[in-house]
Parts: C-alpha cells; structure tokens; sequence
C-alpha cells in the first residue's frame, strides 16, 4: 500500500490540500492518507516545527503531499526552517520540479499569441546554494554590523542536478547561472555543465546569464524546454514562469529524489494570508502537484487524466476569481472530479 504523508501545514494550505485529496480519490488513487499536525499553532504551542514522532514517520512514507507553512503571528525563520527547508535537505530531496504549461491562452499576460505555447520545466537545484542557512551577524544591531550569507555549491550537488536536467530533457537544455559576477561558485557550475554535457551529445545546450534568462522569460517563453540552475535563481524565476501560466495559484512542483524516489509535492504559492480562509483559493497548483506525485509513482495515465480534466474545468471557465472564474475552492475541486468521472 502507497503510504502518502499529507501535511497541509498553515492558511491556503489547509483549503487547497483537502481538494488534491478529492481529486487523487476520484481518480483512483488506492492511497493510504496519514494527515499530521505540522502547523503554526502546534509550533508555538511545543516550539517544534516538526514533533520527532512525525518526522520518524515522515522519513517512512512514500510521497509527501504538502500545502504551505507560513503564519504571521510566528515571525521566526527557524519555523520554515524547521518545516519546508528541512524536509528538502534531509530527505535530500535535491531535485525542485517546476514546470511551466499554459492550459488555456486567456491566461497568458503576454499580448502575442505565437508567445503562449509556453510548456518548460524548470529544475532547480534544491539542497544548496543561498539555502543553507551557512554565515552569521557580526556586531548585529551596531552600526558596524557585517552579516554573512554563504553560497555553497559543491562538485556532487551541481553534478547531479545538471545531470538529472539532461535526463528530463528531449530537445534543449539551459543552464543559467550569474558566472560572470559570482565567479567561483559559477566556474564551478560552468565546468560541471560542460562535463556533463559531454555526456549527452544528443540534447542540444545554451547558457544564459540569470538576468537575461528572466528577459527571455518574458520575451518569448516558448523557446524553452528545460531550465537548470540553482536554489535561489530558480525560486525567482519559477515565480515568474508561474505568472506566465496564469499566475502564482496556477504553478505545481515536485521536490524530488530520483535514486531514493522519495518525493514532497507542493504548489508554488505560500499560504496567501490576504485571501485566505474565505473558500476562494485557487486549488489547481495543489491538484496539479498531487499529478506531478501520481506521476511520480509510477501513475502516468493517471496522472494525465487528471491533468486533462483540469485542462478542460479551465478552458470551460470553471476557476476561481484569480482565473477569471466565479467558483470557490471546493467547487473547482468538484469541477475537477466531474470531468475525471465522465
Ligand atoms: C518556494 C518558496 C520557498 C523557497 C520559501 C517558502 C522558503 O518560496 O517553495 O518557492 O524559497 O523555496
Ligand atoms: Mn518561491
């Protein structure tokens, strides 16, 4: 039995999860649901972002399905450390799925229409980089102060995740990094990319500096397939590639390993506490990572019925208000659900 942690966590979180749960259901996914208490009340009721019995059975299952952390009444980073952060690193989860696909070119901001064919994936590497938490305050609160950030890229870590990016690619990838400024974690990277590329003469490669890869981005999206670079880059720019589909309710992504296959799925949006709570947050980001999961387990024809009926609740109008539909949350889920049973 296909044991699935499910962990909802804090605000959009807990409306959109329940709605990938009803979707996975109507699809026929023969799951074990385990829910946990991961949240903000029970971090500040223990001051433990995850409860070591939790975090034992975490270790134990085989996908994670999670909505989003983030509360602000706990303004202490060592929560999202504790949650989302530590999950990625010590499952080693190295491997941050994001793909791009616009389902329908209503919900395109870009005003020409040969620009909308967009379907990427971003892969963005996930257990370095600026992530780490490494470097510290010095003199903090002085006018003297220093902080330090550390960028940690190692020989391993961009090795595997450019190597990965050439497996998930048939025709191109791009490497994008900032090498001509950040010059030794980015030799690093230009030199794990050519070697690596060697080894895949039939995927054609292109570099682009992070800043013009975000101009091409809007540019013209449809010239890309497969983008790799690092943690922090690929946070940014899979903000902005989500806002290209449709924006920030629309975007799935799967953190994955692929030699271990554990996996934790989540949307790309955060708890949106503005717009929380009220039943009208976009479900399709959580329901479209509960596909990439599904998917990820070996499921491919499910995963693509469900990714096809929620092509088609969106190009029949049957959103939420952020996709231009009148429709709450667990109506979408519903409108998701009918189309997988016809
Ligand atoms: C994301 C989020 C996280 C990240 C935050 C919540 C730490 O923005 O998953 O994209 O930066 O990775
Ligand atoms: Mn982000």
């Amino acid at each position: 039995m296909t044991r699935i942690a499910v962990l909802p966590c804090d605000g959009a979180g807990k409306e959109v999860v329940p709605e990938a749960i009803k979707v996975l259901r109507a699809a026929g996914a023969d799951f074990e649901f385990q829910e946990y208490d991961v949240n903000a009340d029970q971090y500040m009721r223990t001051g433990e972002p995850i409860p070591p019995s939790t975090w034992t059975e975490l270790q134990l299952a085989d996908s994670i399905l999670f909505g989003a952390v983030g509360d602000p009444r706990v303004n202490d980073s060592a929560y999202l450390a504790g949650v989302l952060l530590r999950l990625r690193f010590e499952l080693d989860l190295y491997v941050n799925l994001r793909p791009a696909r616009l389902y329908d070119d209503r919900l395109s901001p870009l005003r020409r229409e040969d620009r909308r064919a967009i379907d990427l994936l971003i892969v963005r590497e996930n257990t370095e980089g600026l992530y780490v938490g490494m470097g510290g305050r010095f003199k903090a609160g002085t006018e003297d102060e220093v902080a330090i950030q550390e960028d940690l890229n190692t020989h391993l870590g961009v090795t595997r995740i450019i190597d990965y990016a050439f497996g998930a690619a048939r025709r191109e990838v791009v490497m994008v990094d900032k090498s001509n400024a950040m010059t030794h974690a980015g030799a690093l990277w230009q030199e794990r990319w050519k070697a690596v590329a060697k080894r895949h003469p039939e995927v054609k490669t292109r570099h682009l500096y992070v800043d013009a890869a975000a101009m091409q981005l809007v540019r013209d999206p449809t010239q890309f397939e497969v983008i790799v670079t690092g943690n922090l880059f690929g946070d940014i720019l899979s903000d902005l590639t989500a806002e290209l589909i449709g924006g920030m309710g629309i975007a799935p992504s799967g953190n994955v390993n692929p030699e271990t296959k554990r996996g934790l799925f989540e949307p790309v949006h955060g708890t949106a506490p503005d717009i929380a709570g009220k039943g009208i947050v976009n479900p399709i980001g959580a329901i479209l990572s509960a596909s990439m999961m599904v998917r990820h387990l070996g499921h491919t024809e499910m995963a693509g019925a469900i990714e096809g009926a929620v092509r088609s609740a969106i190009r029949d109008g049957e959103c939420t208000r952020d996709l231009g539909g009148a429709l709450s949350t667990s109506e979408v889920g519903d409108a998701v659900v009918r189309r997988l049973r016809d």
